[in-house]
């Protein structure tokens, strides 16, 4: 069990002028654009055709590579790819002419960054683009280094929390996990337990073989047993080709039946023969196979009772719980809610690529205070939430959603300030844009220009068309009423004739 560290980290990259090398067989091209990078503050070179251009990667280093489409001794396309499978951290644009479009789109497609065509706009838009890709290549980086530094931390899945009772989980995972009994994981919704099952594997010496996960509750009835051991040729009306089950998959690794009270009678049958005797046998079959796997299961639900219902066999229940580890319930696990609250802050900021905020001391003892039915997954989406609707640097208790606030708090704190109807339109809009895909520069660009074209529109129809009436009210002086109605204009008959 590991802690997820405290305190927010703000990782800055360096933010260098990018370094840049220009290939192009044009000597024009190979000489002027460097020394317009240049003066935009970059370090670029130029050289003539592909090797060159491989020869400069492999010993300086090189955030943008630019290079020409048509050459004559190696394409652009052709650089590309060799750049890619030597694995150069760089970030290339094509450049072209209009008449090898396709050549580029299909190079965006091999993993360039963009390409630009020839002759270009202006010598800033080459530099605009060159930026952004530099911007690109640090912010993977960036994504690259904390992925490294959370598994180096203990794993993306490693459970997180230092309370007595994870502490004993955790202990007897180690314990188990070497040895091959069943085990079988109990616990709550969203408590943990697939986490687990992987934990369990990973420290078995069946590590390096797969772990397969099979949600029981997800398949349909009638092909569960043809899921798990397989098919053979004719075994029912579909069954067209002979087919391996999921037991084959796992063989020398662990197989992890999630939900495991989901499974219909027939199959527990089966599964039972296959935990006693270490053999399966593929529908259809009279022979048997023998196969190495490790089973571990999963279930939120009662399985006595189960049991007593008739929904699930006896024997099978004996047989899966040998060795069962209970997960417990968040609200059982003491300050590891504010560890887990924190960690999930921080990685779901990390992920949006801004620096992490932090939770207010009203929204912390709200989490303290939410009794997280959910549990650890619940909290989850409950931080998801509080990142997405907080803008600075720390997380008001309005930010958190309505549910985790309501319990209790009516007492104790003053009226909470809902999430308006303005806000998640605003959501919707961020979502139905995509914009939560992009830099915030970017995203905030894009609104704007949606928000500046429906703003005159709508200004214009409450004005009945009038334009100096419009103007009026609109607040703004002429020239910049001007300006926002013309770019309304230039941005629509732009899109009318490109798209
Ligand atoms: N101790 C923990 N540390 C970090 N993340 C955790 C921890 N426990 C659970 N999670 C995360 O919470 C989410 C739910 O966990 P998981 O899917 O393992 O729960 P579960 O018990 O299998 O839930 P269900 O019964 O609904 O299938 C996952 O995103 C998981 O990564
Ligand atoms: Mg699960």
């Amino acid at each position: 069990v590991s802690e997820a560290g405290r305190g927010p980290e703000i990782v800055r990259e360096s933010d260098d002028e990018p370094r840049v090398l220009v290939v192009d067989d044009d000597e024009g091209f190979r000489r002027g654009l460097p020394v317009a990078l240049g003066r935009a503050g970059m370090r670029a070179i130029g050289v003539d055709g592909g090797a060159a251009g491989l020869s400069v990667l492999e010993r300086d280093p090189i955030d943008v590579v630019l290079t020409d489409v048509q050459m004559p001794e190696m394409s652009g396309p052709q650089l590309l790819e060799r750049i890619k499978a030597a694995g150069y951290p760089v970030e290339v644009i094509m450049m072209t002419a209009f008449a090898d479009i396709t050549t580029a789109v299909n190079a965006v497609k091999a993993g360039a960054y963009a390409f630009l065509t020839k002759p270009f706009v202006s010598n800033e838009a080459v530099v605009l683009e060159v930026r952004k890709a530099a911007q690109h290549l640090r912010l993977n980086a960036k994504m690259r280094r904390l992925e490294r530094e959370l598994s180096a931390r203990g794993g993306a899945d490693e459970l997180i929390g230092g309370s007595p009772s994870m502490r004993e989980l955790d202990r007897r995972i180690s314990g188990v996990a070497p040895v091959d009994s069943t085990v079988l994981i109990l616990g709550e919704s969203g408590t943990g337990k697939e986490l687990v099952a992987r934990a369990i594997h990973r420290r078995s010496r069946r590590a390096s073989g797969s772990l397969v996960t099979v949600n029981c509750g997800a398949m349909p009835k009638d092909l569960v047993e043809s899921e798990l051991f397989g098919h053979v040729r004719g075994a029912f009306t579909n069954a067209l080709q002979a087919r391996a089950g999921l037991f084959e998959a796992a063989d020398g690794g662990t197989l992890f039946l999630d939900e495991v009270g989901d499974l219909p009678m027939n199959a527990q049958v089966k599964l039972l023969r296959a935990l006693q005797e270490g053999e399966i046998k593929p529908v259809g079959s009279d022979v048997t196979k023998t196969v190495d796997v490790r089973v571990v299961a999963a279930t939120n639900v009662d399985l006595k009772s189960a049991v007593a219902a008739g929904t699930f066999r006896q024997d099978l229940f004996y047989r899966l719980n040998v060795i069962a580890l209970r997960v417990p319930p968040l609200r059982e696990r003491g300050d590891d809610v504010h560890v887990l609250a924190h960690h999930f802050v921080r990685s779901i900021a990390e992920r949006a690529g801004r620096p992490p905020p932090r939770l207010s001391a009203e929204a912390a003892a709200c989490v303290e205070r939410y009794s997280w039915p959910g549990n650890v997954r619940e909290l989850e989406h409950a931080m998801e939430h509080a990142v997405i609707f907080s803008e600075g640097e720390t997380i008001a208790l309005s930010a958190l959603p309505a549910e985790t606030r309501g319990e209790g708090a009516a007492a104790s704190e003053p009226a909470v300030t809902s999430v308006g109807p303005k806000a998640s339109v605003m959501l919707d809009l961020i979502t139905a844009l995509g914009l939560q895909e992009m830099g915030y520069a970017d995203a905030k660009k894009r609104i704007l220009t949606d928000f500046n074209e429906a703003y005159v529109a709508a200004l214009l129809d409450s004005a009945k068309g009038n334009v100096s009436e419009a103007a009026r009210r609109s607040k703004l002086d002429r020239s910049n009423f001007r300006r926002l109605f013309k770019d309304r204009g230039g941005e629509s008959s732009r899109r009318g004739s490109s798209d």
